[in-house]
Protein backbone atom coordinates (compact mmCIF):
# COMPACT_ATOMS: atom_id res chain seq x y z
CA UNK A 1 0.00 0.00 0.00
CA UNK A 2 1.16 3.42 -0.57
CA UNK A 3 0.37 6.42 0.70
CA UNK A 4 -3.30 5.54 1.94
CA UNK A 5 -3.24 6.86 5.32
CA UNK A 6 -4.37 9.30 7.10
CA UNK A 7 -3.05 12.96 7.06
CA UNK A 8 0.19 12.82 9.31
CA UNK A 9 -0.20 14.89 12.94
CA UNK A 10 0.21 18.68 12.38
CA UNK A 11 4.09 18.22 13.75
CA UNK A 12 6.66 20.22 12.80
CA UNK A 13 8.73 19.35 9.84
CA UNK A 14 12.18 20.24 11.47
CA UNK A 15 11.65 17.54 14.13
CA UNK A 16 13.98 15.44 15.53
CA UNK A 17 14.53 11.97 13.84
CA UNK A 18 12.83 9.44 15.32
CA UNK A 19 14.05 5.78 15.92
CA UNK A 20 13.38 3.66 13.02
CA UNK A 21 10.88 0.74 13.63
CA UNK A 22 11.20 -1.27 10.79
CA UNK A 23 14.10 -3.50 8.78
CA UNK A 24 16.16 -2.05 5.82
CA UNK A 25 13.28 -2.57 3.29
CA UNK A 26 10.85 -0.21 4.61
CA UNK A 27 13.07 2.21 5.53
CA UNK A 28 13.82 2.64 1.91
CA UNK A 29 10.47 1.89 0.83
CA UNK A 30 9.21 4.76 3.01
CA UNK A 31 6.57 7.11 1.47
CA UNK A 32 5.90 10.51 2.74
CA UNK A 33 2.55 11.09 2.10
CA UNK A 34 1.08 13.62 -0.24
CA UNK A 35 -0.86 15.53 2.64
CA UNK A 36 2.97 16.00 4.69
CA UNK A 37 4.44 17.09 1.93
CA UNK A 38 2.31 20.00 1.33
CA UNK A 39 1.48 20.70 4.75
CA UNK A 40 5.42 21.52 5.16
CA UNK A 41 5.40 23.99 2.22
CA UNK A 42 7.77 26.70 2.82
CA UNK A 43 8.62 25.61 6.46
CA UNK A 44 12.49 25.76 6.89
CA UNK A 45 14.62 25.72 9.74
CA UNK A 46 14.07 29.24 11.82
CA UNK A 47 11.29 30.81 8.90
CA UNK A 48 8.93 30.15 6.79
CA UNK A 49 10.22 30.88 2.30
CA UNK A 50 8.18 33.88 1.04
CA UNK A 51 5.14 33.28 -1.78
CA UNK A 52 6.10 36.60 -4.11
CA UNK A 53 5.76 34.67 -7.48
CA UNK A 54 3.29 34.64 -9.73
CA UNK A 55 2.52 32.92 -13.19
CA UNK A 56 4.54 35.19 -15.20
CA UNK A 57 7.91 34.72 -12.76
CA UNK A 58 7.36 31.11 -12.56
CA UNK A 59 7.27 30.74 -16.55
CA UNK A 60 10.70 33.38 -17.07
CA UNK A 61 11.98 30.82 -14.07
CA UNK A 62 11.47 28.14 -16.51
CA UNK A 63 12.00 29.64 -19.28
CA UNK A 64 15.19 31.43 -18.09
CA UNK A 65 16.87 27.69 -16.81
CA UNK A 66 16.10 26.17 -20.23
CA UNK A 67 17.13 28.75 -23.21
CA UNK A 68 20.66 28.92 -23.39
CA UNK A 69 23.95 26.91 -23.90
CA UNK A 70 21.75 24.68 -26.13
CA UNK A 71 20.61 27.14 -28.96
CA UNK A 72 23.51 29.15 -29.01
CA UNK A 73 26.20 26.32 -29.08
CA UNK A 74 24.65 23.10 -28.96
CA UNK A 75 22.86 23.67 -32.25
CA UNK A 76 26.19 24.20 -33.94
CA UNK A 77 27.41 20.37 -32.68
CA UNK A 78 24.50 18.84 -33.56
CA UNK A 79 23.67 20.51 -37.42
CA UNK A 80 26.44 18.35 -38.71
CA UNK A 81 25.00 15.22 -37.24
CA UNK A 82 21.29 15.39 -38.89
CA UNK A 83 21.72 17.60 -41.88
CA UNK A 84 18.71 20.55 -42.44
CA UNK A 85 16.95 17.72 -40.36
CA UNK A 86 18.20 18.84 -37.20
CA UNK A 87 14.62 20.83 -37.21
CA UNK A 88 13.19 17.87 -36.79
CA UNK A 89 15.62 16.62 -34.04
CA UNK A 90 14.20 19.71 -32.09
CA UNK A 91 10.98 18.37 -32.82
CA UNK A 92 11.84 15.00 -31.01
CA UNK A 93 13.79 16.72 -28.03
CA UNK A 94 11.05 18.62 -27.90
CA UNK A 95 8.26 15.77 -27.41
CA UNK A 96 10.60 14.04 -25.14
CA UNK A 97 10.25 17.01 -22.96
CA UNK A 98 6.74 17.77 -23.40
CA UNK A 99 5.38 14.11 -22.53
CA UNK A 100 7.06 14.84 -19.14
CA UNK A 101 6.31 18.31 -18.97
CA UNK A 102 2.91 17.06 -19.07
CA UNK A 103 3.78 15.05 -16.30
CA UNK A 104 5.87 17.52 -14.43
CA UNK A 105 2.32 19.72 -14.82
CA UNK A 106 0.49 17.43 -13.00
CA UNK A 107 2.43 16.63 -10.30
CA UNK A 108 3.03 20.09 -9.36
CA UNK A 109 -0.42 20.85 -9.63
CA UNK A 110 -1.14 18.22 -6.83
CA UNK A 111 1.80 18.46 -5.27
CA UNK A 112 3.30 21.83 -4.99
CA UNK A 113 6.49 21.81 -3.16
CA UNK A 114 10.29 22.82 -3.71
CA UNK A 115 11.82 19.31 -4.48
CA UNK A 116 10.58 18.64 -7.65
CA UNK A 117 10.78 15.64 -9.18
CA UNK A 118 12.51 14.65 -5.64
CA UNK A 119 9.30 14.88 -3.61
CA UNK A 120 7.30 13.17 -6.16
CA UNK A 121 9.22 10.34 -5.64
CA UNK A 122 9.16 10.41 -2.19
CA UNK A 123 5.51 10.37 -2.31
CA UNK A 124 5.11 7.66 -4.72
CA UNK A 125 8.16 5.35 -4.87
CA UNK A 126 9.89 5.80 -1.39
CA UNK A 127 12.91 7.27 -0.05
CA UNK A 128 15.47 5.49 -1.62
CA UNK A 129 14.13 6.19 -5.27
CA UNK A 130 13.72 9.84 -4.15
CA UNK A 131 17.30 10.07 -3.19
CA UNK A 132 18.18 8.67 -6.16
CA UNK A 133 16.41 10.86 -8.25
CA UNK A 134 17.52 13.95 -5.76
CA UNK A 135 21.06 12.81 -7.03
CA UNK A 136 20.29 12.90 -10.25
CA UNK A 137 18.88 16.90 -10.00
CA UNK A 138 22.68 17.47 -8.24
CA UNK A 139 23.99 16.27 -11.91
CA UNK A 140 20.69 18.11 -13.95
CA UNK A 141 21.48 21.67 -11.50
CA UNK A 142 24.41 21.45 -9.51
CA UNK A 143 26.62 20.14 -11.92
CA UNK A 144 25.25 21.35 -14.92
CA UNK A 145 25.47 24.82 -13.59
CA UNK A 146 29.11 24.53 -13.48
CA UNK A 147 29.13 23.31 -16.81
CA UNK A 148 26.99 26.29 -18.17
CA UNK A 149 29.44 28.36 -16.69
CA UNK A 150 32.43 27.36 -17.90
CA UNK A 151 30.76 27.45 -21.74
CA UNK A 152 29.60 31.04 -20.88
CA UNK A 153 33.38 31.81 -19.70
CA UNK A 154 34.13 30.96 -23.84
CA UNK A 155 31.30 32.52 -25.04
CA UNK A 156 32.41 35.90 -23.42
CA UNK A 157 36.22 35.49 -24.30
CA UNK A 158 35.15 35.16 -28.09
CA UNK A 159 33.17 38.32 -27.40
CA UNK A 160 35.75 40.58 -26.64
CA UNK A 161 38.21 38.66 -28.48
CA UNK A 162 35.76 39.88 -31.54
CA UNK A 163 35.18 43.71 -30.43
CA UNK A 164 38.11 44.64 -28.37
CA UNK A 165 40.59 42.72 -29.90
CA UNK A 166 41.11 41.08 -26.19
CA UNK A 167 40.82 37.72 -24.54
CA UNK A 168 41.76 36.66 -21.12
CA UNK A 169 45.10 34.99 -20.99
CA UNK A 170 44.54 31.33 -20.59
CA UNK A 171 46.15 31.09 -17.22
CA UNK A 172 42.79 32.98 -15.89
CA UNK A 173 40.46 30.85 -18.17
CA UNK A 174 40.96 27.61 -17.74
CA UNK A 175 41.39 25.12 -14.79
CA UNK A 176 44.54 23.66 -13.77
CA UNK A 177 44.97 20.01 -16.40
CA UNK A 178 43.72 22.41 -19.29
CA UNK A 179 46.40 24.69 -19.36
CA UNK A 180 45.36 27.50 -17.25
CA UNK A 181 45.06 27.95 -13.41
CA UNK A 182 41.88 29.02 -12.93
CA UNK A 183 38.45 29.84 -15.11
CA UNK A 184 38.17 33.02 -14.03
CA UNK A 185 34.66 34.19 -16.00
CA UNK A 186 32.89 30.68 -14.60
CA UNK A 187 33.48 31.69 -11.21
CA UNK A 188 32.74 34.72 -12.04
CA UNK A 189 29.00 34.45 -13.58
CA UNK A 190 28.25 32.11 -10.15
CA UNK A 191 29.21 34.45 -8.06
CA UNK A 192 27.59 37.31 -9.32
CA UNK A 193 24.57 34.92 -9.54
CA UNK A 194 24.79 34.23 -5.90
CA UNK A 195 24.81 37.95 -4.82
CA UNK A 196 21.19 38.93 -6.55
CA UNK A 197 20.07 35.41 -5.12
CA UNK A 198 20.72 36.11 -1.87
CA UNK A 199 18.24 39.07 -2.11
CA UNK A 200 15.51 36.88 -1.98
CA UNK A 201 13.03 35.35 -4.23
CA UNK A 202 11.12 38.34 -5.97
CA UNK A 203 14.53 40.19 -6.53
CA UNK A 204 15.93 37.20 -8.15
CA UNK A 205 12.67 36.78 -10.35
CA UNK A 206 12.88 40.54 -11.34
CA UNK A 207 16.42 40.15 -12.78
CA UNK A 208 15.63 36.23 -14.53
CA UNK A 209 12.53 38.38 -16.18
CA UNK A 210 14.88 41.18 -17.60
CA UNK A 211 17.72 38.48 -19.06
CA UNK A 212 14.86 36.10 -20.28
CA UNK A 213 13.53 38.75 -22.21
CA UNK A 214 16.62 39.97 -23.65
CA UNK A 215 17.29 36.33 -25.32
CA UNK A 216 14.00 36.22 -26.90
CA UNK A 217 14.39 39.51 -28.10
CA UNK A 218 17.95 38.58 -29.68
CA UNK A 219 16.95 34.91 -30.87
CA UNK A 220 13.72 36.86 -32.70
CA UNK A 221 16.05 38.88 -34.58
CA UNK A 222 18.41 36.45 -35.56
CA UNK A 223 15.06 34.75 -36.55
CA UNK A 224 14.51 38.30 -38.50
CA UNK A 225 18.10 38.88 -40.10
CA UNK A 226 18.82 35.02 -40.86
CA UNK A 227 15.64 35.00 -42.90
CA UNK A 228 16.40 37.18 -45.73
CA UNK A 229 19.60 34.47 -46.07
CA UNK A 230 17.68 31.38 -46.46
CA UNK A 231 18.54 29.39 -49.66
CA UNK A 232 16.03 26.67 -50.48
CA UNK A 233 18.50 24.30 -51.85
CA UNK A 234 19.69 24.54 -48.25
CA UNK A 235 17.09 22.26 -47.36
CA UNK A 236 18.54 19.56 -49.49
CA UNK A 237 18.97 16.95 -48.88
CA UNK A 238 16.69 16.87 -45.90
CA UNK A 239 18.11 14.01 -43.45
CA UNK A 240 21.81 13.01 -45.31
CA UNK A 241 22.96 11.17 -42.73
CA UNK A 242 19.00 9.26 -41.84
CA UNK A 243 17.40 8.39 -39.05
CA UNK A 244 20.54 7.23 -36.80
CA UNK A 245 21.33 10.87 -37.53
CA UNK A 246 18.47 12.32 -36.71
CA UNK A 247 18.02 10.62 -33.32
CA UNK A 248 21.52 11.28 -31.90
CA UNK A 249 21.16 14.57 -32.83
CA UNK A 250 18.09 15.10 -31.02
CA UNK A 251 19.53 13.33 -28.04
CA UNK A 252 22.59 15.90 -28.16
CA UNK A 253 19.78 18.44 -28.31
CA UNK A 254 17.56 17.38 -25.54
CA UNK A 255 20.39 19.26 -23.53
CA UNK A 256 18.69 22.51 -24.84
CA UNK A 257 15.68 21.65 -23.05
CA UNK A 258 16.98 20.80 -19.57
CA UNK A 259 15.58 23.59 -17.28
CA UNK A 260 11.80 23.54 -18.08
CA UNK A 261 11.12 22.12 -14.93
CA UNK A 262 12.53 24.28 -13.18
CA UNK A 263 9.33 26.51 -12.16
CA UNK A 264 8.59 22.91 -10.07
CA UNK A 265 11.56 23.96 -8.01
CA UNK A 266 9.68 27.26 -6.63
CA UNK A 267 6.63 25.75 -5.58
CA UNK A 268 7.11 27.07 -2.02
CA UNK A 269 7.61 30.48 -3.02
CA UNK A 270 4.78 30.79 -5.52
CA UNK A 271 1.54 32.80 -4.53
CA UNK A 272 -0.81 30.39 -5.71
CA UNK A 273 1.23 27.22 -6.95
CA UNK A 274 -1.53 24.64 -7.62
CA UNK A 275 -3.03 27.07 -10.03
CA UNK A 276 0.17 28.64 -11.41
CA UNK A 277 3.11 25.65 -11.95
CA UNK A 278 1.24 23.55 -14.11
CA UNK A 279 0.31 26.49 -16.78
CA UNK A 280 3.79 27.78 -16.41
CA UNK A 281 5.46 24.22 -17.19
CA UNK A 282 3.41 24.26 -20.39
CA UNK A 283 3.62 27.82 -21.30
CA UNK A 284 7.63 27.85 -21.00
CA UNK A 285 8.26 24.94 -23.16
CA UNK A 286 5.68 26.27 -25.67
CA UNK A 287 7.38 29.12 -26.36
CA UNK A 288 11.19 27.55 -26.09
CA UNK A 289 10.16 24.79 -28.46
CA UNK A 290 8.59 27.15 -31.33
CA UNK A 291 11.91 29.74 -30.38
CA UNK A 292 14.37 26.47 -30.74
CA UNK A 293 12.43 24.83 -34.05
CA UNK A 294 11.93 28.32 -35.93
CA UNK A 295 16.05 29.18 -34.86
CA UNK A 296 16.93 25.95 -36.21
CA UNK A 297 14.75 25.98 -39.51
CA UNK A 298 16.48 29.44 -40.03
CA UNK A 299 19.86 28.50 -39.25
CA UNK A 300 19.95 25.98 -41.64
CA UNK A 301 18.55 27.50 -44.39
CA UNK A 302 21.07 30.56 -44.22
CA UNK A 303 24.12 28.13 -43.72
CA UNK A 304 24.83 25.18 -45.76
CA UNK A 305 24.57 22.17 -42.90
CA UNK A 306 28.12 20.79 -43.71
CA UNK A 307 29.61 24.45 -42.78
CA UNK A 308 28.76 24.20 -39.27
CA UNK A 309 31.50 21.85 -38.16
CA UNK A 310 33.98 23.70 -36.78
CA UNK A 311 32.44 26.63 -36.55
CA UNK A 312 32.01 27.90 -33.34
CA UNK A 313 29.53 30.44 -32.52
CA UNK A 314 27.54 29.25 -35.51
CA UNK A 315 24.41 31.85 -34.81
CA UNK A 316 27.01 34.96 -34.80
CA UNK A 317 28.28 33.44 -37.99
CA UNK A 318 24.67 33.37 -39.68
CA UNK A 319 24.14 37.16 -38.68
CA UNK A 320 27.49 38.17 -40.18
CA UNK A 321 27.09 36.55 -43.45
CA UNK A 322 23.62 37.87 -44.51
CA UNK A 323 24.21 41.35 -43.34
CA UNK A 324 28.37 41.66 -43.77
CA UNK A 325 28.60 43.33 -40.90
CA UNK A 326 30.12 41.96 -38.19
CA UNK A 327 28.18 44.45 -35.92
CA UNK A 328 25.12 42.14 -36.08
CA UNK A 329 27.04 39.08 -34.74
CA UNK A 330 28.43 41.04 -31.83
CA UNK A 331 24.79 41.78 -31.02
CA UNK A 332 23.97 38.22 -30.91
CA UNK A 333 27.00 37.08 -29.18
CA UNK A 334 26.16 39.81 -26.51
CA UNK A 335 22.44 38.43 -26.38
CA UNK A 336 23.55 34.91 -26.13
CA UNK A 337 26.30 35.86 -23.22
CA UNK A 338 22.95 37.02 -21.26
CA UNK A 339 21.34 34.30 -22.69
CA UNK A 340 23.66 31.73 -20.82
CA UNK A 341 24.37 33.86 -18.04
CA UNK A 342 20.70 33.94 -17.12
CA UNK A 343 20.93 29.58 -17.33
CA UNK A 344 23.50 29.69 -14.79
CA UNK A 345 21.16 32.04 -12.61
CA UNK A 346 17.90 30.19 -12.47
CA UNK A 347 19.66 26.70 -12.65
CA UNK A 348 21.53 27.83 -9.50
CA UNK A 349 17.78 29.13 -7.70
CA UNK A 350 16.96 25.56 -8.71
CA UNK A 351 19.48 23.85 -7.49
CA UNK A 352 18.97 25.94 -3.96
CA UNK A 353 15.68 24.80 -3.42
CA UNK A 354 16.05 21.29 -4.09
CA UNK A 355 18.53 21.20 -1.15
CA UNK A 356 16.11 23.14 0.67
CA UNK A 357 13.31 20.26 0.18
CA UNK A 358 16.05 17.33 0.97
CA UNK A 359 17.71 18.89 3.82
CA UNK A 360 14.07 19.52 5.43
CA UNK A 361 13.58 16.03 5.28
CA UNK A 362 16.93 15.45 7.07
CA UNK A 363 18.84 13.85 4.01
CA UNK A 364 21.06 16.66 3.72
CA UNK A 365 22.82 19.16 6.28
CA UNK A 366 19.92 20.92 7.93
CA UNK A 367 21.88 23.79 7.33
CA UNK A 368 20.42 23.89 4.07
CA UNK A 369 16.82 24.66 5.02
CA UNK A 370 18.22 27.50 7.05
CA UNK A 371 15.67 30.37 6.17
CA UNK A 372 16.52 33.91 6.42
CA UNK A 373 13.88 36.17 7.80
CA UNK A 374 15.05 39.38 6.23
CA UNK A 375 14.66 38.36 2.75
CA UNK A 376 12.52 34.96 3.32
CA UNK A 377 15.25 33.02 1.37
CA UNK A 378 17.51 30.27 2.23
CA UNK A 379 20.84 32.48 1.90
CA UNK A 380 23.52 29.73 3.72
CA UNK A 381 22.15 27.34 1.04
CA UNK A 382 22.56 29.74 -1.62
CA UNK A 383 26.40 30.58 -0.25
CA UNK A 384 27.21 26.98 0.15
CA UNK A 385 25.74 25.95 -3.34
CA UNK A 386 27.22 28.79 -5.14
CA UNK A 387 30.61 28.77 -3.79
CA UNK A 388 30.65 25.16 -4.28
CA UNK A 389 29.62 25.17 -8.26
CA UNK A 390 31.89 28.32 -8.80
CA UNK A 391 34.75 26.71 -7.64
CA UNK A 392 33.54 23.46 -9.53
CA UNK A 393 33.26 25.33 -12.70
CA UNK A 394 36.67 27.54 -11.72
CA UNK A 395 38.84 24.87 -11.17
CA UNK A 396 37.93 21.29 -12.28
CA UNK A 397 38.31 20.20 -15.88
CA UNK A 398 34.48 19.12 -16.53
CA UNK A 399 35.07 16.78 -19.45
CA UNK A 400 32.26 14.16 -19.07
CA UNK A 401 30.37 15.04 -16.49
CA UNK A 402 28.98 17.98 -18.18
CA UNK A 403 27.70 15.14 -21.02
CA UNK A 404 25.85 13.32 -18.00
CA UNK A 405 23.65 16.21 -16.81
CA UNK A 406 21.31 15.13 -19.83
CA UNK A 407 21.69 11.37 -18.32
CA UNK A 408 20.90 12.37 -15.26
CA UNK A 409 18.13 14.65 -15.76
CA UNK A 410 16.21 12.05 -18.15
CA UNK A 411 16.73 9.63 -15.47
CA UNK A 412 14.63 12.00 -12.95
CA UNK A 413 12.09 12.95 -15.59
CA UNK A 414 11.23 9.42 -16.28
CA UNK A 415 10.80 8.36 -13.07
CA UNK A 416 8.33 11.82 -12.70
CA UNK A 417 6.26 9.74 -15.67
CA UNK A 418 6.28 6.56 -13.24
CA UNK A 419 5.53 9.13 -10.44
CA UNK A 420 2.08 10.34 -12.63
CA UNK A 421 0.60 6.86 -12.93
CA UNK A 422 1.06 5.58 -9.31
CA UNK A 423 -0.15 8.35 -7.84
CA UNK A 424 -3.06 8.21 -10.32
CA UNK A 425 -3.67 4.28 -9.27
CA UNK A 426 -3.16 5.36 -5.41
CA UNK A 427 -4.89 8.59 -5.20
CA UNK A 428 -7.72 8.93 -8.05
CA UNK A 429 -9.27 11.16 -5.98
CA UNK A 430 -6.90 13.59 -5.11
CA UNK A 431 -7.76 16.82 -6.18
CA UNK A 432 -6.04 17.72 -9.83
CA UNK A 433 -5.52 20.99 -10.98
CA UNK A 434 -3.61 19.48 -14.14
CA UNK A 435 -4.83 16.28 -15.41
CA UNK A 436 -2.21 14.78 -18.36
CA UNK A 437 -4.27 14.06 -21.47
CA UNK A 438 -4.79 10.18 -22.65
CA UNK A 439 -3.61 8.82 -19.54
CA UNK A 440 -1.61 6.47 -19.02
CA UNK A 441 -0.60 6.65 -23.13
CA UNK A 442 1.03 9.82 -22.19
CA UNK A 443 3.52 8.97 -19.18
CA UNK A 444 4.18 5.93 -20.71
CA UNK A 445 5.63 7.82 -23.97
CA UNK A 446 6.68 10.19 -21.60
CA UNK A 447 8.59 6.87 -20.29
CA UNK A 448 9.73 5.34 -23.39
CA UNK A 449 11.08 8.71 -25.29
CA UNK A 450 13.63 9.28 -21.68
CA UNK A 451 14.54 5.61 -22.32
CA UNK A 452 15.36 6.11 -26.41
CA UNK A 453 17.43 9.16 -25.38
CA UNK A 454 18.98 7.60 -22.86
CA UNK A 455 20.15 4.81 -25.13
CA UNK A 456 21.59 7.22 -27.48
CA UNK A 457 23.38 8.92 -25.22
CA UNK A 458 27.39 7.53 -25.72
CA UNK A 459 28.85 4.46 -23.48
CA UNK A 460 31.67 6.79 -21.54
CA UNK A 461 28.48 9.28 -20.69
CA UNK A 462 27.11 5.83 -18.95
CA UNK A 463 30.05 4.92 -17.28
CA UNK A 464 30.13 8.38 -16.00
CA UNK A 465 26.88 8.14 -15.04
CA UNK A 466 27.15 4.45 -13.37
CA UNK A 467 29.73 6.53 -10.93
CA UNK A 468 27.73 8.95 -10.11
CA UNK A 469 25.11 6.57 -9.16
CA UNK A 470 27.41 4.36 -7.21
CA UNK A 471 28.58 7.66 -5.07
CA UNK A 472 25.24 8.71 -4.16
CA UNK A 473 24.21 5.03 -3.01
CA UNK A 474 27.13 5.13 -0.91
CA UNK A 475 25.92 8.79 0.61
CA UNK A 476 22.87 7.43 1.04
CA UNK A 477 23.60 4.32 2.98
CA UNK A 478 26.53 6.45 4.79
CA UNK A 479 24.83 9.28 5.82
CA UNK A 480 21.29 9.91 4.53
CA UNK A 481 19.26 7.08 5.44
CA UNK A 482 20.65 7.38 9.29
CA UNK A 483 19.56 10.88 9.39
CA UNK A 484 15.77 10.97 7.65
CA UNK A 485 13.10 12.61 8.95
CA UNK A 486 10.61 10.11 8.21
CA UNK A 487 9.20 7.82 10.81
CA UNK A 488 9.27 4.04 8.47
CA UNK A 489 5.75 2.41 9.45
CA UNK A 490 6.05 0.05 11.83
CA UNK A 491 6.05 -4.00 11.15
CA UNK A 492 2.77 -5.23 11.88
CA UNK A 493 4.18 -8.12 14.16
CA UNK A 494 5.84 -4.82 15.77
CA UNK A 495 2.59 -2.60 15.41
CA UNK A 496 0.85 -5.68 17.33
CA UNK A 497 3.08 -6.04 19.77
CA UNK A 498 3.01 -2.45 20.65
CA UNK A 499 -0.85 -2.68 21.62
N1 LIG B 1 18.89 24.05 -21.41
C1 LIG B 1 19.99 24.72 -20.86
C2 LIG B 1 20.87 25.27 -21.91
O1 LIG B 1 20.63 25.02 -23.06
C3 LIG B 1 20.76 23.83 -19.92
O2 LIG B 1 21.79 25.98 -21.60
Amino acid sequence: MLDHGAAPPAESPMRSPRPPVGGLGARLMRRKPVEQLVAEGGQGEGGTLRRSLGMWQLTMISIGATLGTGIFVVLGEAAPLAGPAVAISFVIAGLTALFSALSYAELAGSIPVSGSSYSYSYATMGELIAWICGWCLILEYGVSVAAVAVGWGEYLNELFGTTVGFTIPQTLSAPLGEGGVINLPALVVVLLSMVFLLRGARESARVNTIMVLVKIATLVLFCAIGFLGIKAGNYLPLAPLGITGISAAAATLFFSYIGFDAASTAGEEAKDPKRDLPKAIMLSLLIVTALYCLVALVAVGAMPWQDFTGTEAALAQIMKDVTGHSFWSVVLAAGAVVAIASVVFAVLYGQTRILFAMSRDGLVPKVFAKVDERTGSPRVNVLIVSVFCGVLAGTIPLGELANATSIGTLFAFALVNVAVVILRCTRPEMRRTFRVALFPLTPILGFGFCGWMMLSLPGTTWMVFGGWMAAGLVVYFGYSMHRSRLAVPAAPEAASAEK
